[in-house]
């Protein structure tokens, strides 16, 4: 990332030193706001119509409306041109779109009279994490401490980044989050897994957010005739799994390889992950949707 790179604030394109939001800003104070990641390749976003979908009912769950004019659509064409104007048309990048409450004087209830909202747009170069992608990650377990709306895509992300962190302190990718028992995802990813011949995941509920990848992984695996169970793993389970895999745009199907330091399976990546792996993989090439 380059201070001199173009960013989006509300309604202009500035160099990214140059962005500028107020302190009373609901997003800094409260962490009252939304966000999406949209994976790009060759200027193309990845499942845009998901992201936006996904985008809407974020907002809508956290009651933001945005201004008559704008929309999901519209913001992301503003970061396409962001695309353009930061010479991101070729190869891969991310696209970062940010919205809060917008600024008033603190206060938890919503500011009376409205204010409009904040919004943040961003693009940047991306790599995927290509070794880990080849030979597997690490990940470890940890206790799932976050709110009952998982499924909307909040700046409220102090849990995830406690866990992320000590997974990282652990030498760890990832942090697998369990809550009561059952194995929700990961602190940026969804979580699959085998057992007992039968790949698992998380339904889509309130424990979990509704990954981009997840839903089309799980029409790509319809596709190729890979039976994909969303009932839960359960952390009693974990000893039986055979195969286990994280997803989410930026890090597409991730073997699991070790879980807190146990090999998972033959501790190498698994035969039905590397298949969805290659699906995926074929998916974003092409275009996706
Ligand atoms: C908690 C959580 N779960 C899952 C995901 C994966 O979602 P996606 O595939 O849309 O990137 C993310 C992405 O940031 C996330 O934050």
């Amino acid at each position: 990332m380059n201070s001199k790179d173009i960013v989006y604030v509300n309604g202009s394109f500035v160099p990214r030193a140059e962005a500028r939001i107020s302190v009373e800003d609901r997003g800094f104070v409260f962490g009252d706001g939304v966000y999406e990641v949209l994976r790009v390749v060759n200027g193309r976003p990845f499942a845009a119509r998901f992201h936006n979908d996904r985008l809407k009912r974020s907002l809508e769950g956290v009651r933001i409306s945005l201004a008559a004019g704008d929309s999901p659509e519209s913001l992301t064409e503003i970061a396409r041109q962001l695309l353009r104007e930061n010479g991101l048309l070729e190869g891969e990048a991310t696209m970062y779109m940010q919205i809060t409450r917008g600024v008033a004087t603190r206060a938890h209830n919503f500011p009376t009279p409205d204010v409009s909202p904040t919004i943040y747009i961003s693009v940047a170069r991306f790599a995927p994490y290509s070794d880990l992608a080849r030979n597997g990650a690490p990940v470890i377990t940890h206790p799932d401490l976050r709110w009952g709306r998982c499924d909307l895509k909040t700046l409220n992300l102090l849990p995830n980044v406690l866990a992320s962190q000590t997974a990282k302190e652990r030498g760890a990718f990832e942090a697998m989050l369990i809550r009561d028992g059952v194995v929700t995802e990961g602190t940026k990813t969804n979580f699959f897994g085998v057992v007992d011949g039968s790949l698992r995941t998380h339904p889509s509920d309130t424990h979990i957010l509704p990954g981009i990848t997840r839903s089309v992984l799980r029409d790509l695996a319809r596709q190729v005739n890979i039976d994909l169970d969303e009932t839960p793993i359960l952390s009693d389970e974990i000893p039986r799994l055979s195969e286990l895999f994280l997803t989410g745009t930026t890090t597409d199907v991730m073997p699991v390889v070790r879980l807190d330091d146990k090999p998972v399976g033959k501790g190498k990546p698994g035969e039905l992950t590397k298949r969805l792996q290659k699906v995926l993989a074929d998916s974003l090439a092409s275009g996706g949707d």
